[in-house]
């Protein structure tokens, strides 16, 4: 089977089907997502936060992106596949972003790269566009602006604020991007935008009335614990599951219980 492509998901919009999206950003979580039936599976910069430890996406290089793509890429068949392209990555000057883009697509095997913001990066997306690499915006929570936002808190809630993420989807959209990521913003206005756009938009924290839908796997698994955010529902308690696995382990290797000799060799 092929993988779903930029032109499956402009139909599964016109046919008001659902896209389903996750991150993942190794090999074993991205055979399970893909076996799912996930029509996109995200290398986020969210990377940094839920799998490297840092405290924001910030820190995440293109090296970082590159490998795990390439692994997320080599546990999967059927999903799309889209990397991040990581903070000064692509905002310097749209040539560097281009051969950068490149790099996610030639060296990582992804299928797509998304970038966050408005107007300011629309030459970028069409340099990337034109050289035949699908880009999707990342319009509304730009996590990487996390400094400029004063935090990670919900955007477009003034009228001036809505007309102005309304106007970069459409610019985006003008641009060549194939689809649109709206971050935690009211859900009337994804709504708007939602109807206005030909291209599908994935909400996260956005409402129900987006083309698709997207979360961080972490997330939704229960394993990243530190913080959870509003907009998340948490599916399993995998991150609780472990620890309890891993104290029993502890607990039999301490007792003399692990390994019996049915897990030895004669
Ligand atoms: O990095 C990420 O995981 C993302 C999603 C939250 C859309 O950008």
């Amino acid at each position: 089977m092929s993988r779903v492509t930029v032109l499956k998901l402009k139909e599964m919009k016109a046919a008001n089907e659902k896209i389903a999206m996750l991150t993942a950003y190794d090999y074993p979580f991205a055979s399970i997502v893909d076996e799912a039936g996930i029509e996109i599976i995200l290398v986020g910069d969210s990377l940094g936060m839920v799998v490297l430890g840092y405290d924001s996406t910030i820190p995440v290089t293109l090296d970082d992106t590159i490998r795990h793509t390439q692994a997320v890429v080599r546990g999967t068949k059927n999903a799309m596949v889209v990397a991040d392209m990581p903070f000064l990555t692509y905002q310097v000057s749209p040539s560097q972003a281009l051969m950068n883009a490149g790099r996610l697509i030639q060296e990582g095997g992804a299928q797509a790269v998304k970038l966050e913001g408005g107007r300011e990066v629309a030459n970028t997306v069409h340099t990337i566009v034109s050289a035949g690499i699908p880009v999707m915006g990342h319009l509304g929570l730009t996590p990487q602006s996390v400094h400029q936002l004063g935090g990670y808190k919900v955007q477009g809630r003034t009228e001036e604020a809505a007309k102005r993420l309304k106007e970069d989807a459409l610019i985006l959209q003008e641009a060549g991007a194939f689809s649109l990521v709206l971050e935690a913003v009211p859900m009337e206005l994804a709504k708007e935008v939602t109807e206005e756009l030909n291209i599908p938009t994935i909400g996260i924290g956005a409402g129900p009335h987006c083309d698709g839908q997207v979360l961080v796997l972490h997330d939704l698994l229960g394993v990243f614990q530190k913080f959870t955010p509003k907009f998340v529902k948490r599916y399993a308690e995998l991150g609780k599951m472990a620890k309890e696995a891993i104290e029993e382990y502890r607990k039999d290797v301490k007792e003399g219980k692990f390994p019996t000799e049915e897990h030895s060799y004669r």
